[in-house]
């Protein structure tokens, strides 16, 4: 699903000064693998994710996501790949406050071109599957942090990706909240059968992952299984 061989990315922040942020990344991850990628702050997980993501292209190397090299693509079909194969969770959640619950969960459904009925059906639906059916015409600011967190990863579901990528999504939560929403990401890997790659920084939640990489200074160090994969965040 991810095929990465010595992906770099440099910044350039005036001659002569030019940062290598990633160093040569070889990674490969099937379909429905859950990694969980961990790191010091500053390591280069971000700028990984957004790779990953379409976001953000890589200064070298090879990126295929799915069989499709990325960097031949222009930027409106990468606005495609990003709409149709993957799910974004950040840490801030990244919710529109003017919009409920439910309308947040139709964006990226509104995007796709997807009619008003279904669209609002399949919204309800995801809602419900996150326990947040009865708070779907609530606004951001009415939510608590783990709730806001479980729209948008509602919301990441919407157009059905093959892939979520979450960026630090426990990261705002505390440790019982944050254990939750690990629980969930766990439910959807089993359930959904989703390739689910977990920026986090808690060396305990990436433990129950299948697979744990980790990154220094923008390189791979370690890649290895989880001591604790199969088990539940939540006891
Ligand atoms: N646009 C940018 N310009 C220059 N340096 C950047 C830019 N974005 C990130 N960096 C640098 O790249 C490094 C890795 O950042 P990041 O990927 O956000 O790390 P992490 O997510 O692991 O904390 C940091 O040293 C950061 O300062
Ligand atoms: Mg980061």
């Amino acid at each position: 699903m991810i095929e990465m061989r010595n992906l770099t990315k440099r910044y350039f922040t005036g001659t002569p000064n030019e940062i290598t942020v990633l160093g040569g990344i070889d990674l490969s991850i099937k379909a429905g693998e859950f990694v969980a990628i961990v790191g010091q702050s500053g390591s280069g997980k971000s700028t990984l994710m957004n790779i990953i993501g379409a976001l953000d292209q890589p200064s070298g190397g090879e990126y295929e996501l799915d069989g499709t090299p990325i960097q031949h693509l222009n930027r409106s079909q990468l606005a495609s790949v990003r709409n149709h194969k993957i799910g974004f969770i950040f840490q801030s959640f990244n919710l529109i406050p003017r919009s409920s619950a439910l309308k947040n969960v139709e964006l990226p459904m509104v995007y796709a071109g997807i009619k008003k009925s279904p669209r609002s059906l399949r919204a309800k639906k995801l809602l419900d599957m996150m326990d947040m059916g009865e708070r779907m015409n609530h606004y951001p600011n009415e939510l608590s942090g783990g709730q806001k967190q479980r729209v948008a990863i509602a919301r990441a579901l919407a157009n059905d990706p093959d892939i979520l990528l979450a960026d630090e999504p426990t990261g705002a939560l505390d440790s019982k909240t944050g254990h939750r929403v690990m629980d969930i990401f766990l439910r959807i890997h089993r359930e959904e059968k989703k390739t689910i790659v977990f920026i986090t920084h808690s060396a305990e939640l990436a433990e129950l992952c299948p697979r744990v990489i980790t990154i220094k200074d923008g390189r791979i160090v370690s890649d290895e299984a989880g001591s604790r994969a199969g088990g539940s965040a939540d006891g």
